[in-house]
């Protein structure tokens, strides 16, 4: 079910992101990838990889030197994302995969990251353990994700523009009426952001931090696999 949404807003979705953030996802990535530092030589992967925005920008912040995998289990997504990266020149490492059930060996990657992913995954903490698995003991393991900020005016503007506003534009630019409905709720029932750090200390890490992007519109938690 997942898998044929995001196949139908895959054309589309890289414009319907930069609309509906205002830019701000751009921001998000690169803030991430800044945070995660892959290094020279590094193997890193970007788990729910879509169009492939966090695998190039994981790319830029070794200046080119990492090797970023991608992984996805919608071939429309991997699709995009391929186009893109061969529109700049870069090499693509591309998996379909569902993140539930990796095709790679325990511990070969020094980071394992997803942007807005594990959101859509049946089971949380079965993904995170996954994540956990690849990566090898003391890597990093990092989930960017939408959040919900904390109670006040700012919150109240952004739920309106969450259940009211943004499912109408998402339908409007990705022209898949009823699409964008699924996104208001995904975002809600997503663990807070203290809720997602112990989960992902119970899930094989330690020493997990979050900080939150935007006033907590947005989530990036970094932890080190045990
Ligand atoms: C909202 S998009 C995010 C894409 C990209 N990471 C970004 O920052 O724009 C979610 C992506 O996660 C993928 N996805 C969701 N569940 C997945 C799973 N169980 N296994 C692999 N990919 C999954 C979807 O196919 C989709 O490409």
């Amino acid at each position: 079910m997942a898998r044929q949404l995001f196949g139908r807003i895959a054309p589309r979705y890289d414009l319907a992101n930069r609309l509906l953030s205002g830019g701000l996802d751009i921001l998000w990535r690169r803030s991430a990838a800044r945070e995660v530092a892959p290094a020279s030589g590094e193997n890193v992967l970007d788990l729910c990889t879509g169009t492939g925005d966090l695998a190039r920008a994981l790319l830029h912040a070794s200046g080119g030197t990492a090797t970023v995998h991608g992984a996805d289990f919608c071939l429309p997504m991997l699709h995009v994302s391929r186009a893109k990266h061969a529109r700049a020149g870069e090499p693509a490492h591309l998996v379909a995969a569902d993140g539930l059930a990796l095709p790679y060996r325990d511990g070969i990657f020094d980071v394992t990251i997803a942007s807005f992913g594990v959101r859509s995954f049946a089971d949380l903490a079965a993904g995170v353990r996954e994540m956990a698995r690849v990566t090898r003991p003391g890597g990093r393991v990092a989930i960017l994700e939408f959040s919900t900020p904390a109670p006040g005016l700012f919150r109240q503007l952004y739920l309106f523009y969450l259940e009211r506003v943004l499912p109408l534009v998402g339908d409007l630019v990705s022209a898949s009426p009823g699409t964008y409905a699924y996104l208001p709720g995904t975002v809600l029932e997503f663990p807070s952001q203290p809720e997602l750090a112990k989960l992902m200390g119970e899930c094989g890490l330690h020493d997990v931090r979050f900080r939150n992007l935007t006033l907590g519109v947005a989530a990036l938690h970094v932890g080190l696999r045990s």
